[in-house]
């Protein structure tokens, strides 16, 4: 007799279980399958198909051009390779923004096509119309605020936001309306830590911050970031757990060099 095990699928509802008891949230993202199933199998929360890909996996400089059929690919491989995490994927930039009605027919398709469980979209008042026409298609989203990179040339700069007291209340007070719109959970990115503790604290939904301190309800990294393979990019938040960059490196050269000199393959290695 086998003893299959089932596997507990964390759900929207779970995270806001986790946010009442007080248990933090790991987020972490991923465009592909393999390092999916290892985030996964590692006990990960919830999988962010982040527009990060656009970056990490494409090397654009912005998020920007990534399109929704990109979007699509990425999300479809994570999901094949989930068990257990709840998987979120980005709207990307120009699928959402200015017309609900097109809003929901993008959500709708890279929910349709990619099979992830929910959506999270950029902004606070200025798309609730958008946010507000897929919640009633029944799909979950996650909002977005503080740095919101698909806004870049409005910002300028990929500098901290909300220093400034007018931008702070407006963001606590955008965060508010996501909650009242009903998104399940918030994304703060690069704003001070103070106000990041106080937007949780006013919300019931789970904040998770990525460079908006320890206050918050749980944090998400960019996975490459996080290993060290992008060795360029170095903001005060990000903690490396690994330097892949450096051990792959290595390893490509050792490669290199067993080849050149005849070393690889050896008589086990072949047939
Ligand atoms: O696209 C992404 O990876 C993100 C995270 C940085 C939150 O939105």
């Amino acid at each position: 007799m086998s003893v299959h095990k089932e596997v507990k699928k964390v759900t929207t509802h779970q995270l806001q279980e986790m946010k009442r008891r007080g248990e933090k949230i790991a987020m972490l993202t991923a465009y592909d399958y393999t390092m999916a199933k290892i985030i996964d199998h590692a006990g990960i929360d919830v999988i962010l198909v982040g527009d990060s890909a656009s970056n990490v996996m494409a090397g654009h400089e912005t998020t920007l051009p990534i399109t929704l059929n990109e979007m699509i690919y990425h999300a479809s491989s994570v999901v094949r390779a989930v068990d257990r995490a709840l998987v979120v994927v980005d709207l990307p930039f120009g699928s959402y923004q200015g017309n609900s009605k097109e809003a929901l027919t993008s959500a709708i398709k890279i929910m349709k096509e990619s099979g992830a469980h929910a959506v999270k979209m950029e902004g606070g008042r200025e798309i609730k119309d958008s946010i507000e026409r897929i919640l009633t298609a029944g799909i979950p989203v996650m909002g977005h605020l503080g740095l919101t990179p698909q806004s870049i040339y409005k910002f300028g700069t990929y500098t901290v936001r909300a220093r400034e007291e007018q931008e702070a209340a407006r963001l606590l007070e955008d965060a508010k309306l996501l909650e009242e719109f009903g998104c399940f959970a918030i994304v703060l990115e690069k704003i001070p830590a103070t106000l990041a503790g106080k937007v949780a604290k006013n919300l019931t939904i789970p904040v998770i911050g990525i460079g908006a301190g320890g206050g918050v309800d749980g944090q998400v990294l960019v996975t490459h970031d996080m290993l060290g393979m992008t060795h360029e990019f170095s903001p005060r938040f990000l903690r490396r757990y690994l330097n892949l960059y450096d051990s792959m490196n290595n390893a490509f050269q050792q490669y290199i060099k067993d080849v050149k000199s005849r070393d690889f393959p050896s008589e086990n290695e072949q047939y």
